[in-house]
């Protein structure tokens, strides 16, 4: 399989960012809701430092996914497809997008303006800060964050609800040219 994307099937470039993407968000999302909870050890600031760094480095994947997104661009659509649906999937990969770049920045956002000694970045670099105290930034970025991850949860059920629909009903290729070639089944050829 090529680097590129193809007409037909997406390279690996995109594949191993889609997946590493979706998986490192599922764990920032399962650390975010429980690292509360820990008891005020010195883990628990390692956990939240660690819960940052690993989110900052999740906002440079998806900056550079979405770099190489606009270079390599995308296959063309699975023939067959009707026009409804690749509205509809345009629109939703639109606000999948805009959720992977809302829900960093609002934790960054959110960092910063609590006033909270800046942290480093995994103990490397410290990350500067992008406002000063303000309990009103604090508010509003904390909601984003928040009711921003439970949207993008919504909207990745819809999303891989559709890949399994196209790859168990309608017996077509979109699920199986997202996944390294070789793996589920050989409906698709290069
Ligand atoms: C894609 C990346 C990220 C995801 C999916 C994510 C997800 C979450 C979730 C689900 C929560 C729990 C929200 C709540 O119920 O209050 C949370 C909390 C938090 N996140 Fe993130 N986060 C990400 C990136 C970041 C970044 C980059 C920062 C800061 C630089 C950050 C800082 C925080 C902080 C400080 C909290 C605790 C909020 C509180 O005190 O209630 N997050 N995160
Ligand atoms: C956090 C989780 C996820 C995010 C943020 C996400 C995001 C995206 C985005 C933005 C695209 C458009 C391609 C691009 O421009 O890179 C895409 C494509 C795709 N995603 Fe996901 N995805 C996630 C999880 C999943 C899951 C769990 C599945 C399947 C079970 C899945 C299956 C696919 C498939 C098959 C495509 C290719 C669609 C096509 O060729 O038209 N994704 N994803």
């Amino acid at each position: 399989m090529s680097a590129r994307n193809s007409v037909n099937r997406w390279g690996r470039v995109s594949q191993s960012l889609h997946w590493l993407i979706a998986l490192l968000i599922l764990v920032l999302g399962v650390v975010g809701l429980t690292m509360g909870e820990l008891p005020r050890t010195p883990k628990y600031f390692w956990v939240y430092t660690a819960h940052k760094s690993l989110g900052i480095a999740v906002l440079v994947l998806v900056l550079l996914r979405l770099g190489w997104r606009l270079y390599a661009g995308a296959p063309a659509p699975v023939p067959g497809t009707p026009t409804w649906q690749k509205r509809i999937a345009g629109a939703t990969h639109g606000l999948l997008y805009a959720l992977m770049f809302a829900i960093p920045l609002s934790g960054w956002l959110y960092d910063s303006a609590s006033g909270l000694r800046p942290f480093r970045w995994f103990g490397l670099v410290e990350v500067p800060k992008l406002s000063g105290p303000d309990p009103q930034v604090v508010a509003i970025s904390h909601a984003i964050h928040e009711y921003g991850f439970w949207l993008l949860i919504a909207t990745v059920l819809a999303h891989a609800g559709a890949a399994l629909y196209h790859h168990l009903y309608q017996r077509d290729t979109t699920l199986v040219r997202m996944l390294p070639q070789g793996s589920l089944t050989s409906r698709q050829k290069d």
